[in-house]
């Protein structure tokens, strides 16, 4: 089993998008998957509940388990997440995805909190565990993603992927599926950019790993 947790204390960063898309691929590709809904809004919860019947099975969840009988775990937090969950999650996961928005309002908010992860694991208290940051809505053209390529190597943290701001999440998450289960050649650019994401979360980091 492998565990993959979506964090980042900012709200509206793409923690859902990305789990609930990240899911959606292991249950295309046939891998038992479950998705921990840790956030009190519910949305991967009710995303998960509007997948039409002959989409693949998610074993979907409000709360952490001892064990699963899945062989992937992605947990999808809430914002403002406390440190104590903070520690939980990662001593159970494998690795981390941290999406980030291309502000330096959120680049603040994620070095303090890539700040405190770090004090977690000099105090022992957490597992030494890698994060990955995922540039979203925006372009490796924009002025914008210069910024978070300079605070991922401030940081000395990985981007990992860069996902464009595409109509085509809005399109899935309203179908109950993510952009590998729509059918159609629209979501391909989509589904390449998360190409270095799906190595990411699989514990494997492309070559080139940065770009749009
Ligand atoms: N790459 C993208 N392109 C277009 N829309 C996006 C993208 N990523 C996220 N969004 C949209 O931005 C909004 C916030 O995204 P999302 O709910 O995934 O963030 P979140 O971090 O889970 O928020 P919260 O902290 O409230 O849980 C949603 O409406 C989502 O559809
Ligand atoms: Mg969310």
């Amino acid at each position: 089993m492998r565990s993959i947790l979506v964090v980042n204390p900012k709200g509206g960063c793409g923690k859902t998008t990305i789990a609930t898309n990240l899911a959606g691929y292991y249950a295309q590709k046939n891998i038992p998957v479950s998705l921990v809904d840790l956030d009190q809004q519910r949305s991967s919860y009710q995303w998960a509940k509007s997948r039409p019947a002959s989409a693949g099975e998610i074993d979907i969840r409000t709360e952490i388990a001892d064990d699963y009988s899945t062989k992937r775990v992605i947990y999808d937090c809430p914002a403002q997440i406390h440190l104590g969950l903070t520690t939980d999650l990662i001593n159970k996961s494998d690795v981390i995805i941290m999406p980030i928005n291309p502000s330096i309002i959120d680049h603040r908010a994620a070095f303090k909190f890539i700040f405190d992860i770090r004090g977690l694991i000099r105090a022992d208290l957490c597992k030494k565990i890698k994060i990955g940051l995922v540039a979203n809505r925006t372009n490796a053209k924009f002025k914008s993603y210069t910024e978070v390529e300079k605070f991922a190597s401030m940081m000395q943290t990985p981007v990992v992927a860069s996902l464009r701001n595409s109509q085509n999440y809005v399109g899935a998450a309203e179908a109950g599926l993510s952009i590998f289960e729509m059918p159609g050649q629209k979501m391909r650019p989509d589904r390449e950019q998360w190409r270095s994401l799906n190595y990411w979360a699989e514990g494997k980091l492309l070559k080139k790993t940065v770009g749009a």
